[in-house]
């Protein structure tokens, strides 16, 4: 028995879909507590596809409880189109439950992200225009609303009316843009509310009396480490934690209940998005990978930029989460792009020359990083490889690209994605033992 978070290792989009689904086979309990409608997790079960945003991918097993914790910020619109969605193939959400302490994303969040994107120009982050940035701003400036004013109409009402008051005079004065009238905002939400109202409970109480009661609890992380609004390339990054410790924060339970942090790293990079990427593919090769690996954001359908693997990042992100296990998915997907051989990150060398293993601080020190490879020849694949259930069984380059992640990091790979079902992946340790 024992508590997991399963953390993306690099800039989202590394395939923690993939192992949350599985591990949530053995859980009871499954949490989703940062981040918002921005993250996307892509989820193949018996042949069906699976697109998820807020719900967490637990929910495709029966009987599996399912939080939405307050770290949250939450599109309810969004939430009810995605529960239709599951509805529609014939998932069963009675196991949904959602933080009254959730704070809600609005459209006028929506439409100051997209505004103050579009008022950077080329400088633009690149966010996913869902209202995160702004949702998590009105949270940190105190002036959010949550969901427990949402459903409290005499709450709700005045707070709603103070903030789309203050955020037209935004709107207009300093983006020249339209702003919101009370009603049209006010009678679709109170109408959400009511929709959501059954799901809601104290879910940090849920959460912690199942870790008290030894079952398996499983934190399921969004984004990854290098978006991390501390540890992240900043700006570029989004509002939250996705590093392990965020998870706690959002769902309100302490560091010392954790068993295991999985560290999800894909056998390449991706991001979405701008922002400095060192080991970034910008020739054919990358998009090779980007086709082989289907590198099209869950989200917003944006082509996801590739690169080499960079282990120099996957420390970091090991460091401060305190990875014990990493997971690595799409080791399939680099065979299958036959390429001859294949690069991996194993230092930067700074501008005097040397060669570092640290992530440096700043946007301009990483611009002028210059990653130092090791390179490792391409293996075959056969689809008969999928079905593997030992390292030993891959062909022995693939077994050294993982040596390679194991020696350089310090933590071991325990889980492998080698196809895109649930059944291919080998299993090196049990996840769910304290
Ligand atoms: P925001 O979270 O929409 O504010 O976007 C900030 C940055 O995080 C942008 O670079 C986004 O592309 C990136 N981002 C946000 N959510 C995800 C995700 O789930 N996967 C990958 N990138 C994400």
């Amino acid at each position: 028995m024992a508590v997991v978070v399963v953390m993306g290792a690099q800039w989202g989009d590394e395939g923690k879909g993939k192992f949350v689904d599985l591990l949530a086979a053995q859980a009871e309990v499954v949490v989703r507590a940062t981040g918002g409608a921005n993250a996307g997790h892509t989820v193949w079960a018996n042949g069906q596809q699976y697109k998820l945003h807020q719900i967490p991918s637990g929910i495709l097993y029966p009987g599996t409880l399912c939080l939405i914790g307050h770290g949250v910020v939450l599109d309810p619109a969004k939430l009810l189109q995605e529960m239709a969605y599951l509805r529609g193939k014939g998932v069963d959400l009675s196991n949904l439950r959602v933080s009254a302490g959730a704070h809600v994303v609005f459209p006028y969040h929506i439409r100051l992200d997209e505004a103050e994107e579009d008022r950077k120009g080329a400088n633009k982050i690149g966010t996913t225009r869902r209202g995160i940035g702004p949702a998590y701003m009105d949270k940190f400036a105190r002036v959010g609303i949550r969901l427990v004013d949402l459903l409290d109409r005499d709450e709700f009402l005045p707070k709603l009316a103070a903030q789309v008051e203050a955020k037209n005079q935004l709107l207009d004065k300093v983006y020249g843009m339209p702003g919101f009238t009370v009603e049209e905002i006010a009678e679709p939400y109170l109408e959400y509310a009511e929709q959501i109202r059954p799901f809601v409970a104290n879910t940090v109480e849920l959460v912690n009396d199942a870790i008290d009661a030894g079952t398996n609890v499983l934190f399921e992380g969004a984004q990854g480490h290098l978006l991390d609004i501390d540890f992240g390339t900043y700006p570029y990054v989004t509002a939250s934690h996705p590093i392990a410790a965020g998870a706690l924060i959002g769902a309100g339970v302490g560091p010392t209940r954790v068993n295991k942090v999985v560290g999800v790293v894909k056998a390449y990079t991706s991001r979405v998005g701008e922002g400095p990427f060192p080991t970034e593919l910008m020739d054919a090769t990358g998009e090779i990978i980007r086709e082989k690996g289907h590198e099209y954001g869950t989200t917003t359908g944006r082509p996801r930029r590739i690169g080499w693997l960079d282990l120099v990042m996957v420390r970091f992100a090991c460091r401060v989460s305190g990875i014990t296990d990493l997971a690595v998915p799409h080791l399939d997907t680099l065979a299958k792009t036959g390429l001859k051989s294949l690069k991996v990150c194993v230092g930067y060398r700074l501008p005097d020359g040397t060669v570092s293993k640290e992530f440096p601080v700043g946007l301009k020190a990483l611009a002028q990083v210059t990653p130092v490879y090791e390179e490792i020849e391409n293996w075959e694949w056969s689809e008969a490889l999928s079905k593997a259930q030992r390292l030993e069984e891959l062909p022995v380059n693939a077994q050294r690209y993982v040596k390679l992640i194991e020696e350089y990091t310090g933590v071991p790979v325990s889980i492998l994605g080698i196809g895109s079902e649930r059944t291919e992946a080998i299993y090196r340790a049990a996840m769910f033992q304290a």
